[in-house]
């Protein structure tokens, strides 16, 4: 299957903002793309009465995919605002992995492309032991490891992508989020070197803070022309395309 799991070296790095920007652009670009936020916490009432997850309904708007395939899109969304398989004990309810991955599947054989968004970072758990790097390997995904720029990133990037790789996973590149280029000095700058050097993985984009862009809000305005201009999508497109014979 041809996809992608965006991952990142923590929660609220940008995990979303990434997977929206890369979903919009391939889009842009004429292609068929599929969303996934499998499992979600933090869910909120939404107009209808229905719990709904922010971050499927930002990559749902990111990608143009119908709000009737949120059940899919999204087929585990919690209200407490803890990792899932806490919040799932916390409501009283069981995760069952194997209809996560089932859903995960109808997606991906309707759409060219998927791309499937994490949750936290890579050993969060999602119910009892079964962690996101348990989820990430049954989905058979590349990796996009989603990163800050600042101080402390070389490390938390470094122990992320060493831990994927110990776990059997493909990572395929980094993305720094929430750059500025007009400031970045020697710090942000030998970040992304040492990123590089350290793990052997490209920096595949660093894509700038938008104040049209919205997580909480919704808003996904002008995503694809940041996409275009700010990540490496032919190469992200052709990481996704690679994994296409992999695993079906
Ligand atoms: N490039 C950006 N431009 C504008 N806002 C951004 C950008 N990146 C992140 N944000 C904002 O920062 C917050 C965190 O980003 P995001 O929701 O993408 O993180 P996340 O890693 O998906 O978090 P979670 O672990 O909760 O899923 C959100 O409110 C989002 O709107
Ligand atoms: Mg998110």
């Amino acid at each position: 299957m041809a996809g992608l799991f965006v991952t990142a070296t923590d929660t609220e790095v940008g995990k979303t903002v990434v997977a929206g920007a890369v979903a919009a652009g391939l889009r842009a670009r004429g292609l068929s793309v599929g969303v996934m936020k499998p499992l979600a916490s933090g869910g909120v009432v939404d107009a209808a009465g229905y719990l709904a997850a922010e971050d499927a309904v930002f990559l749902m708007r990111a990608a143009g995919v119908p709000e009737i395939e949120r059940p899919l899109v999204n087929p585990v969304c919690l209200a407490p605002a803890l990792t899932p398989a806490v919040a799932a004990a916390e409501s009283g309810v069981t995760i069952e992995m194997a209809a996560v991955t089932a859903a995960y599947r109808r997606l991906a054989a309707r759409y060219r492309l998927m791309v499937v968004e994490g949750v936290g970072g890579m050993a969060a758990p999602l119910w009892e032991d079964y962690l996101v790097a348990d989820l990430a390997g049954a989905i058979g995904l590349p990796l996009l490891v989603v990163a800050r720029p600042n101080l402390g990133t070389i490390n938390h990037t470094v122990l992320t992508v060493d831990y994927a790789r110990r776990r059997g996973l493909t990572v395929a590149g980094v993305v720094l989020n929430c750059w500025d280029e007009a400031r970045a000095g020697v710090l942000e700058r030998s970040n992304a070197a040492y990123i590089e050097r350290l793990t052997a993985v490209p920096v595949l984009g660093r894509l700038p803070r938008s104040a049209a862009v919205s997580v909480p809000a919704g808003r996904t305005e002008g995503l694809a022309a940041m996409a275009e201009k700010y990540l490496d999508l032919d190469a992200i497109f052709k990481v996704m395309e690679g994994n296409r014979h992999e695993r079906c």
